[in-house]
């Protein structure tokens, strides 16, 4: 009882918030453009609920209308500071504009539920990138990067130190925590499951960045990602703004030349690209990862198997029951 009265509230708030939400709740616009990283923190303070330390909160966005997100767009929830980010890059080309996600928050504490809708607007590019820098970060986490200044000043290192061509239209096209490329789980749940960076610009790279590139190369040679290659030439701009960089996964990256009538190819070949490097990242881990998969369906398969064993031996028997019936009837 206990358990069922709150859902039951939860179930009876959420309809009667669902048809007066229509009427109530305005949207929040969030401008994104296409190809170009967006996020959208959602704070307890978006439902006029006070972050206070002994409240939780849960909140659930969707597509309206839809149980899901887009393919495209993703949450994550800080349990530090009770913060949720909506993430994701809106690919180029898209038909639909506009998309509005609800967002249901529920508060822990009072069993408050309240809903908010917000709207992306999705503007065209005029340029897209044609040059990317691949990277993985190491000791953050991809809630982490949604902090005040933090992916500013990430992009600031190489507009000033490393690609001062990219100054003009450098952004960041992807972004991804590690462990949802396949990587495997930190064993401490308190580690940090390091985070995936694409950079992007329309501007040739640097002699600098080719420099680079020529320095860490020993590295792509090598099966396994040596922990103590860490001082490259150029070590000091990330460890002054706190990014522990993963020099093994380092790439730069050309895109093959983008222009609007053949945009929907390039982000196929994009897309495959991104799903063929996701897999290099570490290969020991996404091979566990696959084991444990295979276990599970070995799992699901042996289980179904007895259950085909007992429903054939229940027919048995029960025929066996009936003809055992009649012979004794008969004779
Ligand atoms: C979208 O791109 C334009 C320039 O093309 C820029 O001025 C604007 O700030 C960008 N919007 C966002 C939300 O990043
Ligand atoms: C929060 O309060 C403001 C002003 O009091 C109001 O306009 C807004 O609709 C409220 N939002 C929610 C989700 O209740
Ligand atoms: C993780 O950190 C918390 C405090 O920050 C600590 O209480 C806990 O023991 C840590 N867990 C592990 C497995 O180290
Ligand atoms: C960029 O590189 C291409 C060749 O790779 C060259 O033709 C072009 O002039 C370069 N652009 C600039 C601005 O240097
Ligand atoms: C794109 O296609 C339009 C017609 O569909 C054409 O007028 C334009 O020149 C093309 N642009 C490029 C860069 O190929």
């Amino acid at each position: 009882m206990l358990f069922t009265t709150p859902a039951f509230l939860k179930a009876t708030c959420m309809c009667i918030i669902a048809a007066l939400g229509h009427v109530e709740t305005k949207a929040i616009m969030k401008d994104v453009n296409e190809t170009e990283m967006f996020y959208y923190e959602i704070r307890p303070e978006l439902f006029n609920w006070t972050n206070g330390a002994d409240t939780k909160f849960v909140f659930t966005p969707s597509l309206q209308n839809y149980p899901d997100l887009l393919p495209w767009i993703h949450y994550k929830f800080n349990s530090k500071n009770r913060h949720g980010y909506l993430y994701g890059t809106p690919p180029a080309n898209l038909l639909e504009r506009q998309i509005l996600l609800d967002i249901i928050g529920l508060n822990k504490k009072t069993y408050q539920v309240e809903t908010q809708i917000i709207q992306l607007n999705i503007f065209e590019k005029s340029e897209y990138a044609t040059n990317e820098v691949r990277f993985k970060i190491n000791n953050l986490n991809v809630e982490d990067m949604f902090h005040e200044e933090r992916i500013p000043y990430l992009l600031d290192i190489f507009r000033q130190n490393l690609w001062l061509g990219s100054k003009q239209d450098l952004y960041v096209t992807f972004l991804a925590s590690a462990s949802d490329l396949g990587q495997r789980l930190p064993l401490d749940p308190n580690d940090t499951e390091g985070v995936v960076v694409n950079l992007g610009s329309s501007s040739n790279f640097s002699t600098i960045l080719y420099d680079l590139e020529k320095e860490i190369s020993p590295l792509q040679k090598m099966n396994k990602c040596p922990k103590d290659f860490k001082r490259t030439s150029v070590e000091r701009y990330f460890r002054a703004n706190g990014f522990n960089l993963d020099w093994c996964s380092f790439k730069l990256v050309e895109l093959t030349i983008l222009n609007h009538n053949h945009t929907i190819n390039v982000q196929d070949k994009k897309s495959k690209t991104n799903y063929a490097e996701e897999n290099v990242w570490e290969l020991v881990e996404s091979l566990q990862y696959s084991q444990s998969m295979y276990t599970d369906t070995t799992k699901f398969n042996i289980t179904l198997l007895i259950f085909i064993m007992f429903v054939v031996g229940l027919i048995l028997s029960i025929g066996i029951f009936r003809w055992y019936k009649k012979k004794v009837i008969f004779f």
